[in-house]
């Protein structure tokens, strides 16, 4: 044996999966377990904490998780002892449920590796039918991938946080799919924190949309109230946090605030300065078939049917298998970070930084982690010609155009105004809550009178 090597320690992770009872959430936690089993040393372990709204799901959904772990191919009965699944609740629409369930991790986990931000709504209300069959009729891959069709409710609130007589307006889609996910993220930054390398720094894992556009996003209506399409803003502000949240221009706000850590000037003598960051990053899983958007079943397989053409007439976004999309997040959450930075290297050498990662597949289905072009962004940052050839080569939305260095700058100018709203709200917020608790405690603690 040789003596000057080190025992290798075994790897324990803990990655939070939330809105995993169905779609794309359930199939990341199957494509965690398979990926992790045949990609890790067979010392180390795999804790899914995987959440749902009711304790039924919960118990459904680890029922078909075990199931599928005892029917995958990849595992073997000894395997299967390293990948446990944990139920947790939390409705991202309710706050202090959002509060709640940062709590018990805190309480009850050593780190957290990753946190995948799956849980969403569309938010639509239905579909304008005639539009619809008249733009598959006649511009197939545009309208099943970027579709214009889908009818939302404007203004459409959240139920009371708590039972103060004022409260601040909070948009339902907008907190289902963001903010309740952003507080979620930030109260569980400290364990985050404690995520340790060849996977370290903690990651926090925005799952996004190839439809979200900045065209449909407003910074004057960053909750997306008075917007037709709450659904894709909300996506396009996900996009801007991740996309701008290692940019220094955003640090106070994302680094100092929203992570915690503080700045080199913030930090006493005594204070280490090897605390390491959490990241973040955001992918979306293509289009894939689950019930998002509630169809009757004729039309889900029309759906579908119309997909895979899509997909044959050359469409990279047609994962259609939720099983296919998961590959996205799945990379981004097992990857080392010696692969992540590899894979966002050639993007960075050119003068660009964070990549939206994408699930894509050719013509045959063969899967892929792909970069995704962003109005704005570009291609990972990159100003000019995209720099990486699979991109050059892959079919770009119609209209799209080269980044420019002045709508780059506007971007970032975004990112920074954005994470500035965002972590004001979320101050506010924290107090609200922090007073709701304060008083719920006090009338518990109070005399009856008797
Ligand atoms: N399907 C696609 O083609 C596609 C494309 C782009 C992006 N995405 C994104 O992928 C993610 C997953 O969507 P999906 O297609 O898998 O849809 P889905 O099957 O409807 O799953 C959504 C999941 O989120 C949960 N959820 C919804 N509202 C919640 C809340 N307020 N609190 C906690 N959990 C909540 C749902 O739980 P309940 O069952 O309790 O409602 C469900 O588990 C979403 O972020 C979506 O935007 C999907």
């Amino acid at each position: 044996m040789d003596e000057s090597k080190s025992p290798r320690e075994s790897q324990d992770l803990y990655i939070l999966v939330t809105g995993a009872n169905s779609g794309l959430g359930f199939s990341i936690c199957c494509r965690l377990a398979d990926e992790f089993l045949s990609s890790h040393h067979y010392d180390d372990t795999l804790t899914i904490i995987f959440t749902t709204r009711s304790a039924r799901k919960a118990e459904d959904t680890r029922r078909r998780l075990e199931k599928h772990l005892h029917s995958s191919a990849k595992s073997t009965p000894s395997d299967r002892a390293r990948v446990n699944f944990v139920s947790e609740s939390v409705d991202l629409g309710d706050l202090p449920s959002t509060r709640a369930l940062s709590r018990r991790l805190c309480q009850h986990y050593p780190k957290l590796d990753a946190v995948i931000l799956n849980a969403g709504i569309g938010g639509w209300s239905g579909i304008n039918w005639f539009e619809a069959i008249w733009g598959i009729c006649t511009d197939l891959v545009h309208q099943v991938t970027w579709p214009s069709y889908k009818l939302a409710p404007v203004g459409v609130l959240t139920s009371r946080q708590t039972q103060r007589e004022e409260e601040p307006a909070l948009g339902a889609v907008f907190c289902a799919n963001v903010f309740g996910h952003y507080m979620l993220a930030h109260n569980v930054a400290p364990l985050l924190k404690k995520a340790k390398s060849p996977n370290g720094p903690g990651r926090v894992i925005w799952v996004s949309s190839i439809e979200a556009t900045i065209k449909a996003f407003d910074i004057n209506d960053i909750q997306g109230l008075q917007t037709k399409v709450p659904y894709e803003s909300s996506k396009a502000l996900t996009d801007i946090l991740a996309l701008t949240s290692d940019l220094p221009s955003t640090a106070p706000w994302s680094v100092e605030g929203f992570f915690g850590t503080p700045s080199k000037e913030d930090r006493g003598p005594d204070e280490s300065s090897t605390e390491v960051t959490p990241e973040m990053h955001v992918c979306h899983p293509g289009i894939c078939a689950t019930s998002i958007i509630p169809l009757p079943l004729p039309l889900v397989w029309a759906m579908v049917a119309s997909c895979w053409i899509a997909r044959i007439l050359g469409s990279p976004w047609h994962a259609i298998s939720t099983y296919v999309a998961a590959w996205a997040p799945v990379f981004l959450a097992l990857s080392s970070q010696g692969a992540l930075e590899a894979a966002e290297s050639p993007y960075r050498q050119s003068g660009g930084g964070r990549v939206k990662w994408g699930s894509s597949t050719n013509r045959l289905g063969a899967e892929r982690v792909s970069s995704t072009e962003v109005e704005g962004w570009g291609y990972g940052g990159v100003v000019g010609r995209p720099v990486v050839e699979s991109d050059r080569l892959r079919r770009r939305k119609r209209g799209a155009v080269d980044l420019t260095r002045e709508e780059k700058e506007n971007f970032e100018e975004l990112g920074r105004a954005c994470w500035k709203q965002m972590e004001q709200l979320r101050i506010k917020w924290e107090g609200i809550l922090d007073q709701a608790e304060q008083r719920q405690s006090s009338s518990v603690d109070k005399p009856t009178g008797l």
